[in-house]
């Protein structure tokens, strides 16, 4: 299952109408949670989970004791938002943060006063860069040692922090952090070593979004397949459990991808790559596994059919989900179906 943003933590906090959610969905067999910020200042949408405070962490507890009760894995997906963001989402005294002080083009919504302009970010210090991923480093290790997750995963694709350092129209940097593969590469790397190191490679997972745009990031740019094979190479050093890149063209419109980058990236990393978009049946989920992947994620289908795994098997029919509750607040559209 894939990670989805939901909007039904009040104050940032998991709770039990999202435990009850997680449970219904365990047989999914690996569910990766919505992103869930390492950070007071990653918490751009409305009503999305942290994991920085004690009762985030029980909250995430309770979630993972629900998924296993019923056999299946939970990984949490670490999301900080950095300028895909809006002030009145953000819990007080924190600060918009990215790689450097461009304003994404766009709107965000707030339940205080409906869309308005995504913040302009302050452009990170280097000991902004450091304390930000100490702050991934502290979730990981909780939610593993506290909450008893299975894994997280680094959200490094769609547009957020990790990955406006990846790419050049969010990061303008001229120090360590930008310009050239490596440079661009850093951050994420370096947290993803940091995180590997405390809480073990095989616990860790990365999404990546190649030639994605959206969020306001560039698709196109001269050495993006080099980018991203750099970064699959030294994602497989690490011995990170896997690599899941999210298809941008089906659920988020994305130009179409000028060269097969998904099979660099399994040429070029060792452990398991998830991919998927549009999967609602056995033969599209199987045209994934032919292609030379190696896990499929399914999205948008288990917000309408929990029990999605059980409907492919008997070859029942499938529910569509309400857009409308997608990011609503209560069980409606969301432990109902
Ligand atoms: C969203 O809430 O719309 C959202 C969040 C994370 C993503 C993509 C979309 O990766």
């Amino acid at each position: 299952m894939a990670p989805l943003t939901r909007s039904r933590a009040i104050d940032n906090i998991p709770n039990k109408l999202m435990e009850t959610y997680y449970q219904q969905r365990a047989t999914a067999g690996l569910i990766i949670t919505e992103g869930t910020s390492p950070s007071p200042n990653g918490i751009g949408y409305p009503r999305i989970p942290g994991a920085y405070s004690d009762a985030q962490i029980e909250g995430w507890k309770n979630v993972a004791n629900a998924v296993h009760a019923k056999g299946g894995k939970i990984f949490v997906q670490l999301m900080h938002t950095g300028r895909i963001t809006a002030k009145a989402n953000l819990p007080e005294g924190s600060i918009t943060l990215a790689p450097s002080a461009i304003q994404a083009a766009g709107e965000m919504f707030t339940d205080q006063d409906g869309m308005v302009a995504h913040e302009i970010p302050k452009a990170m210090t280097l000991q902004e860069i450091k304390s930000t991923q100490d702050e991934f480093v502290l979730a990981s290790k909780r939610l593993i040692n506290e909450a008893n997750v299975d894994g997280i995963e680094l959200h490094a694709a769609n547009g957020y922090l990790l990955n406006q350092f990846i790419n050049p129209k969010s990061n303008q940097r001229e120090d360590l952090y930008g310009e050239s593969i490596e440079n661009r590469s850093r951050f994420v790397l370096e947290i993803a070593e940091k995180v590997a190191n405390e809480i073990g490679g095989s616990k860790v997972g990365v999404r990546l979004s190649p030639y994605g745009a959206f969020n306001d990031l560039q698709s196109h740019y001269d050495d993006i397949e080099d980018t991203f094979i750099y970064l699959s190479q030294e994602l497989s050093k690490l011995n990170l459990s896997y690599i899941h890149i999210v298809d941008q063209r089906v659920a988020f419109g994305a130009p179409d991808f000028t060269t097969d980058i998904k099979k660099s990236i399994k040429e070029n990393f060792k452990g398991t790559i998830i991919s998927g978009g549009d999967v609602n049946s056995i033969e599209k989920g199987e045209a994934i596994i032919n292609s030379g992947l190696d896990l499929v994620y399914v999205g948008r289908p288990f917000i309408s059919n929990p029990d999605f795994v059980e409907k492919l098997q008997n070859n029942l029919e499938l529910k569509s989900p309400d857009a409308d509750t997608f990011y609503s607040p209560g069980e409606q559209g969301y432990t109902d179906y």
